[in-house]
């Protein structure tokens, strides 16, 4: 058994990691046998589920549709705030009386970030006795050989490193969309803003090798996907780790070389992000004009005690300089409302940042307190009805703007690349348009798959209506 320590995963490697590749061969052990992955939190954790379902799948695994016909249940987990926690320990519970009634020998197993704290493992070995594996995040390559020593043992297993190991490529993953691919580039993250856990549960930044990334996106070009999303929690900080001379906007140019109709990336980081950057995806017609620019606040105090590393005036020259060079962009953020400290005054300043920037859109969140970051140690100073009253004022403006945003593309004829059926009706199809709007269409399913013209015929708060054009 190996338990989390939030102290070692603070520190940082001096090593280098080593690049390696999945080479790992088991038994048939899946075989006739179905799983089950629930996903929770970012694309990150969406990626690694598509690992998750893809390493199952070579010992024999097949998917199955609910909780109830799976042999193994597999919940990949988030932890940035404690919703997120809450959410986990809930469903644990529905699969327990499973356990208890209906199928005995389910295996139930916990990846992804909660695995890397040390009070939720602490919290699965005392309460959640019949979880049968916990999988770390810098282990996952190992996944497999876990499930199988709990088959073996019938022990529960409980591997979590708590030191980020080495690079693993190639391992299997079996994509959600024919389409549109997930595209790992940075792991981890060092810049420690003081209330985020990511640096602590995905480790040191760690940049996967440019040769990989592109030949990966080669061969997903070659299998008509049509659309890449670069992926890291700053992928701004693309290459420092590993390169003297090589960036995210070196990168995004290369890519752009390949061809590949769509090129997306997330999460951007303000303080890493260049003038070289913004200039290249002004200049490229398959980067797209989308970039997702993460505020938190509009107050410098607070920007300095989360440890941003920028000022609303360094922001707010990043965010015009975007909106001057990139044609046609939009730009969505997060905001963190009732972080320790903030007044009425600081809050305000957040405001006046979004009437500013009319954001196309905006993740907002109240502030929670995560285990063993800097910020857990500070005085709470804003009351829960005050942080929810916050985010209620927060998303009123913020809604108005996406609602203007949206109202702006009525009755244009745009670019949408059509990912599926409509979740609203099943005779329209879905897709999003160059910016990342989402269309619903007017249109036949064979336009699945397609980049085609739409004329918007609507607009809604979170999406648009549109016709497809021939
Ligand atoms: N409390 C509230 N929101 C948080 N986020 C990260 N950590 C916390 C926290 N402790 C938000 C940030 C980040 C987004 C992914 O989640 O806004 O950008
Ligand atoms: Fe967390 Fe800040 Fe890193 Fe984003 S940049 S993952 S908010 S520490």
């Amino acid at each position: 058994m190996k338990t989390p320590n939030m102290i070692n995963a603070k520190k940082r490697n001096v090593k280098a990691p080593e690049y390696i590749s999945y080479d790992k061969k088991y038994s048939n052990f899946g075989k006739n046998k179905k799983y089950y992955v629930r996903t929770y939190g970012c694309q990150m954790n969406e990626h690694d589920s598509e690992k998750i379902k893809g390493m199952l799948e070579t010992v024999g695994f097949t998917s199955c549709e609910s909780v109830e016909e799976a042999d193994i249940v597999i919940l990949n987990t988030c932890a940035i705030r404690e919703n997120a926690h809450d959410k986990v320990f809930g469903f644990l519970g529905v699969l327990k009386h499973i356990k208890d009634t209906t199928n005995p020998d389910l295996l139930i197993g916990v990846c992804g970030c909660m695995s890397q704290e040390a009070v939720v493992v602490k919290e699965i070995l005392s309460k959640y006795k019949y979880v049968d594996f916990v999988c770390g995040t810098h282990n996952l390559d190992n996944l497999l050989s876990i499930i199988k020593n709990k088959i073996d043992t019938n022990k529960m297993q409980v591997e979590v490193e708590s030191y980020e190991g080495d690079i693993v490529e190639n391992i299997p993953v079996d994509r959600d969309s024919k389409y549109s691919a997930w595209v790992d580039i940075i792991y981890g993250c060092d810049k420690f803003c003081t209330y985020c856990i990511v640096p602590y549960t995905r480790g040191s930044q760690r940049s996967r090798k440019k040769e990989d990334i592109l030949e990966e996106i080669k061969k997903l070009k070659e299998d008509g996907y049509k659309e890449v999303t670069l992926l890291g929690q700053n992928v701004n900080a693309y290459g420092k780790d590993l390169y003297d001379n090589y960036n995210l906007a070196n990168l995004l140019k290369d890519v752009s070389d390949i061809g590949i109709d769509r090129i997306r990336f997330v999460t951007s980081h303000p303080w890493d992000f260049t003038d070289e950057m913004v200039d290249i995806i002004a200049e490229r017609d398959n980067i797209m004009p989308y970039i997702h620019l993460p505020l938190q606040s509009g107050s410098n105090k607070i920007l300095k005690l989360m440890n941003r590393r920028y000022t609303k005036e360094d922001y707010l020259k990043l965010y015009n300089s975007i909106r001057e060079k990139v044609k046609n962009s939009s730009i969505t953020t997060d905001i963190i409302v009732g972080f320790p400290g903030e007044t009425e005054e600081d809050f305000e300043e957040t405001l006046d940042v979004v009437n500013k920037c009319k954001f196309d859109g905006a993740f907002t969140f109240a502030f929670s307190k995560r285990e063993n970051t800097p910020a857990a140690l500070m005085k709470e100073t804003v009351s829960e009805e005050e942080k929810l009253d916050r985010l209620h004022r927060l998303n009123e403006v913020v809604n108005k703007y996406s609602n203007m945003a949206n109202k702006k593309m009525m009755g244009k004829t745009v670019k949408c690349l059509v990912t599926s059926l409509s979740d609203k009706d099943k005779n329209k199809v879905c897709g999003y348009t160059e910016n990342m709007k989402l269309v619903n269409i007017k249109g036949d399913k064979s336009l699945i798959g397609k980049i085609v013209d739409v004329k918007i015929t609507d607009t809604k708060s979170f999406s648009l209506d549109g016709e497809y054009v021939e």
